[in-house]
């Protein structure tokens, strides 16, 4: 290490004073002499002086020379080099010895007490040039290992640095970028709000923008930068534009791909949800049409076997069996009813889900109030299933669960909504606790009413407490239209 303190003379030094270590001495320097070159040159290593007074001429070697190896000397960096002449110097000589790297060329006689203040002044300087490449250095060291990229620019935009993790990060060595445009290689779609960006950082000295982009890699790909540009034109020691950039390319493809699965999820949950709806419809016609009209033709057969005088004898059973039937009937059109009421296809929603409160609150001796404004049109067929479907789930919870005295079962328009209200007097509920709880079997109701309502893009809300009973909010949009676009059948989307 240079020691800040130390200076060597080599050579003559006597027109600094007879004895020109003296002074020096005495203000608490270590000074060192050698009269020849190599002496010197030796001490020079051997010491590592912070100041150096060489005199040009020696008697063994030049001192241009001896100036030459301290300053080519990688551990003598720092080590400041002064040239002294008796002689006054030409030009030529002076550029001769800053060739060599001297860093002053003393050409005149000088004084004890002026060397001692020169000689101040000068390490004075070579501190600060120390300080400014102890600064440097750290920052090297900062930037150098730094997993971010950083670049400098110029006010248009021209790198001016880039650091070797940008070459990690990018590919490129820094001569192919240095010189050239950082827009260039800025995915076209997001250039615009990149130059945006850049436009707002030349107006606001000290201030700073971020943003995500993509960046194009030498290998032809695009990654995904995040980074924070800051406006340091104005700063002596920057000059520049200074970039921090990280790549997110992952974690903005894994949002990509849990995007895309979330979509497929919720197309295939609604797709299981239509099926199955199909599939009700069509058994509840089955066992309407097929069983319920069977079981009616029986009936009407055991009624008029009953007209007939030889039946006399088997009558109380036969009147057993057509009471059997009766209810038999009755179940059946209950199941099939319960399946999909043929009411939801024919005459809408409001019939349906009246006919529906009405019937459970009958079963269950409830009161009901049912009110629905009437609506003009019939809803897409999708939004009264899933509307007629959540009010089913919803009145059949008060009949299970709330021992209630009364049903309210409200369907009025909002705005661009359907509002569904299911209400009872009932027991109510902790929510959080049911939602919490894992029961066994799993219970599906609330879970389905949500799921059937996002699934059309609307919004639900239940609203509980024991003891106060329960209300359950739907709305669904009027303006609901079948995803036209697949997300299933699409490929998943990448980075471009
Ligand atoms: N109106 C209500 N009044 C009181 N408790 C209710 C009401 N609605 C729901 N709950 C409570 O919330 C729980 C969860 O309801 P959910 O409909 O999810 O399941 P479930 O009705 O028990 O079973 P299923 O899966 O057959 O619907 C119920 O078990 C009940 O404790
Ligand atoms: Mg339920």
């Amino acid at each position: 290490m240079i020691q800040p303190t130390r200076i060597l003379l080599i050579g003559d030094c006597s027109d600094l004073g007879s004895e020109p270590a003296a002074p020096l001495r005495k203000i608490g320097y270590e000074v060192d002499e050698a009269l020849a070159g190599r002496e010197g040159l030796r001490l020079a290593r051997e010491k590592k002086p912070g100041l150096v007074l060489l005199n040009v001429a020696l008697p063994d070697l030049n001192g241009l020379l001896i100036c030459k190896e301290i300053k080519s000397d990688p551990a003598l960096v720092g080590t400041f080099v002064v040239l002294i002449s008796k002689t006054s110097v030409s030009w030529e000589e002076r550029s001769a010895g800053v060739a060599v790297g001297a860093d002053e060329y003393l050409a005149k006689p000088v004084m004890p007490r002026d060397l001692v203040l020169w000689v101040q002044a000068m390490v004075r300087v070579q501190q600060a040039e120390r300080e400014r490449r102890a600064g440097e250095q750290r920052f090297r060291a900062l930037v150098e290992r730094s997993s971010d990229a950083i670049a400098v620019t110029n006010a248009e935009g021209i790198f001016s640095y880039v650091s070797p993790s940008t070459t990690r990060m990018l590919g490129y060595a820094s001569e192919e970028l240095l010189g050239h445009s950082a827009f260039d290689l800025v995915h076209p779609s997001d250039l615009p709000a990149v130059l945006d960006q850049f436009r707002r950082l030349q107006e606001s000295p000290g201030g700073s923008e971020s943003g995500e982009f993509r960046y194009r890699h030498k290998d032809g790909s695009w990654r995904w930068l995040e980074g924070i540009g800051t406006n340091l034109l104005a700063d002596p020691a920057v000059r520049g534009v200074v970039g921090n950039y990280r790549d997110i390319s992952e974690r903005v493809m894994a949002q990509q791909a849990s995007r895309a699965s979330a979509e497929k999820l919720q197309m295939l949950s609604s797709r299981l949800i239509e099926t199955q709806e199909t599939e009700r419809r069509h058994l509840a016609r089955e066992i309407h049409d097929e069983i319920g009209q069977a079981l009616i033709v029986l009936e009407l057969n055991l009624q008029s076997m009953l007209q007939k005088p030889a039946a006399a004898e088997v009558a109380p059973q036969v009147k057993e069996s057509v009471a059997l039937v009766e209810k038999l009937i009755e179940q059946v059109h209950g199941i099939a009813l319960d399946l999909r009421p043929s009411m939801l296809d024919d005459l809408g929603l409001v019939p349906a889900l009246r006919w529906y409160a009405n019937h459970q609150a009958q079963r269950a001796n409830l009161r009901t109030v049912f009110f629905a404004d009437s609506l003009q049109t019939r809803l897409d067929a999708a939004i009264e299933t899933a509307c007629y479907r959540v009010g089913q789930e919803a009145v059949i919870n008060v009949v299970r669960h709330a021992r209630a005295r009364e049903l309210t079962v409200q369907l009025v328009p909002e705005d661009e909504h359907l509002h569904l209200l299911v209400q009872d007097d009932g027991d109510g509920f902790e929510l959080a606790a049911v939602q919490e709880a894992g029961a066994t079997p799993p219970r599906l109701g609330l879970l389905g009413m949500k799921e059937r309502v996002s699934l059309v893009g609307g919004r639900i809300e239940i609203k509980s407490a024991p003891g106060r009973g329960t209300e359950v909010h739907a709305w669904f949009p009027f303006n609901y239209s079948d995803r036209a676009d697949d997300p299933v059948l699409s490929p998943p989307s990448s980075l471009p």
